[in-house]
């Protein structure tokens, strides 16, 4: 599996760029940028960056592969459960905040961005983008204390290139794995296990407990009550 990277000093957004060219582009390009001036993350929110000092790339994949529909499936366990790999042999114990939040003893080191469309009459694009703090200090997340970078952990700066090719063979092996491999080894690395406590945020006395991770990663929970309910949105959950 061949990746073919397109590396800029500058773009407002990695995965804006790919869509910009997406006729053009081909499947397993990677568009690595050092800086994005409006790098977007997850439910409309901004993703900022340092300069030099972030991971910020984006995956752009076609369906003109055997593995596609597996990986549009499950991209965003692919990649957070690739992300996690490439940061765990660094020597840092990684785990998925549910839904694709990288996190390191609490701390959020990065996430997933994964955009779906058709950039023609019958093919199919799949755009998973993926921004990792790696060498910010201290200082740079004095504001914000539910982030991290990788040299926060490790005292060292990291580099770039390794961190990206280290990426690169970490999502190749986790795209050539079956969908259902795939799906057990993100429940491992999110710790989503039946049973597992939850609420939601605005009515934290309802108590309610994972059933399982369905396919599409929404959760099945149910409420002592015995209701079942759906949850796809992180933002209104709490874990126990
Ligand atoms: C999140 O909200 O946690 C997901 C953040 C994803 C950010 C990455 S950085 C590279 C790519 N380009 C973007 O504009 N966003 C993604």
């Amino acid at each position: 599996m061949h990746f073919r990277l397109i590396l800029l000093e500058e773009t407002v957004s990695t995965s804006s760029y790919i869509k910009d060219n997406i006729t053009v582009l081909e499947s397993f390009t990677v568009v690595q940028a050092l800086h994005q001036t409006a790098g977007r993350g997850r439910m409309g929110r901004i993703w900022q960056d340092e300069k030099n000092n972030s991971l910020l790339a984006s995956f752009l994949f076609k369906n003109d592969f055997p593995e596609f529909d597996d990986l549009r499936k499950n991209c965003t366990a692919v990649f957070s459960l690739a992300a996690c790999s490439a940061v765990s042999r660094l020597g840092i114990k990684t785990g998925i905040k549910w839904p694709n939040d990288i996190y390191a003893d609490g701390k959020k080191l990065g996430g997933i961005l994964a955009e779906t469309g058709f950039c023609a009459a019958a093919e199919r694009y799949l755009i998973a983008g993926i921004g990792l703090n790696i060498n910010q200090e201290f200082a740079s997340f004095k504001n914000l204390p539910a982030a991290a970078s990788l040299r926060m952990f490790t005292g060292k700066i990291h580099d770039l290139a390794d961190l990206r090719k280290s990426l690169f063979k970490e999502t190749a092996k986790f795209i050539k794995m079956k969908g259902r491999e795939i799906h057990n080894a993100y429940i491992q690395a999110a710790g989503l296990f039946p049973g597992t406590g939850l609420a939601f945020k605005n009515e934290p006395e309802t108590r309610m407990h994972l059933e399982k991770v369905n396919d599409d990663y929404s959760l099945t929970a149910r409420k002592s009550g015995g209701e079942k309910i759906i949850i796809t949105d992180s933002e209104s959950i709490l874990f126990s």
